[in-house]
């Protein structure tokens, strides 16, 4: 069995996707990337995505042939690739520029088929709103339902999402959104999870004063990963008024059973935000019985940039 095959984060991309795990479609190349530093010496990356031929339907590919130049932001390295290319900054007037308009800027990281952006585009035409998805068929399905709506205030990148939020100025962005992150529930997967504190960086850094993160997620291990990643943070303070008591250990996949047995320990979450609408793969998991976790982190303190330098 090749790598990342019969996986739940692959099966998420699955559902995300449309595609079903058994069809063939999915192929694994690596689970990292290679790119070469300053002296050309492999820098070995851990990536939160596998990277799959996306084959597009005909619908999908007429979408993308329609839709591309409207609103497609290339901020890759070439055809092909999700890497940033070098050079490459996204600050306040690129904002202005590419949108027509200086508003506030979202940024929904991981956004499948585009379902909950798209929905919050239409809904809220006074904000700048910006996909980033690695996924061939779900951009493509985001530009199908963001032509359909003919909104003109969101842009999509087809960028490793890290590496971008990496090269937004500081103080750019008023929101991020990561929902439904792919799981990566063995253990030796956890660091492919999206959510990690240098990722966590790049949004403080990218974030206005007043920002906000957003987090959801239907894998209660996800959920206490996150809080280890952001709750003794001094850069965000959680906003959550509700209390959840998850356990305090990680189990791994297929161990969930055992979580109950373990200690446990209060949390602080949010309740479900309104501008998160219910898309295919939520409602997979509450089918499944599983508990929706919701986060709000607020920039607080100061961010690296603002640091005096010694
Ligand atoms: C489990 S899906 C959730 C999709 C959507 N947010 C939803 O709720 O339906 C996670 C998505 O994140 C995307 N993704 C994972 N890692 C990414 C990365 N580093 N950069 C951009 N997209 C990424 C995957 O391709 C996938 O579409």
């Amino acid at each position: 069995m090749r790598y990342g095959e019969s996986d739940a984060e692959s099966e998420n991309d699955a559902i995300v996707a449309g595609v079903g795990l058994e069809d063939g479609e999915l192929t694994v190349n690596s689970d990292s990337s290679d790119r070469g530093d300053d002296n050309g010496h492999p820098v070995h990356r851990v990536l939160s995505f596998v990277r799959r031929s996306g084959r597009l339907d005909d619908r999908l590919r007429r979408a993308r042939e329609k839709y591309g130049d409207r609103y497609l932001l290339v901020a890759s390295d070439g055809a092909g690739s999700f890497d940033v290319r070098p050079g490459f900054v996204l600050d306040a007037s690129l904002v202005a520029c590419l949108w027509g308009r200086s508003r506030p800027l979202v940024v929904e990281v991981g956004t499948g088929q585009g379902e909950n952006i798209v929905a919050a585009a239409r809904s809220h035409p006074e904000v700048n709103f910006l996909a980033v998805e690695v996924y061939d068929p779900g951009v493509a399905h985001t530009m199908l339902l963001a032509g359909k709506a003919d909104v003109d205030n969101l842009r999509i990148a087809q960028v490793n999402a890290p590496d971008l939020m990496a090269v937004i100025s500081v103080g750019t962005v008023s929101e991020v959104w990561t929902f439904f992150p792919d799981p990566w529930p063995k253990m030796r997967h956890h660091k492919r999870r999206l959510v990690q504190e240098g990722f966590a960086d790049s949004v403080r850094r990218s974030l206005a004063d007043d920002g906000v993160w957003r987090i959801a997620t239907d894998i209660e291990d996800y959920a206490l990963h996150v809080h280890e990643v952001m709750d003794e943070r001094r850069d965000f303070s959680n906003s959550g008024d509700l209390v959840v008591s998850l356990p305090l250990g990680h189990v791994g996949k297929g161990n969930a059973d055992e979580a109950s047995a373990l200690p446990h320990g209060d949390f602080k979450e949010s309740r479900r935000f309104d501008g998160r609408v219910l898309t295919n793969f939520e409602r997979k998991g509450l089918r499944a019985g599983r508990v929706i976790h919701d986060f709000t982190y607020r920039a607080a303190g100061h961010h690296e940039a603002d640091r005096p330098t010694a």
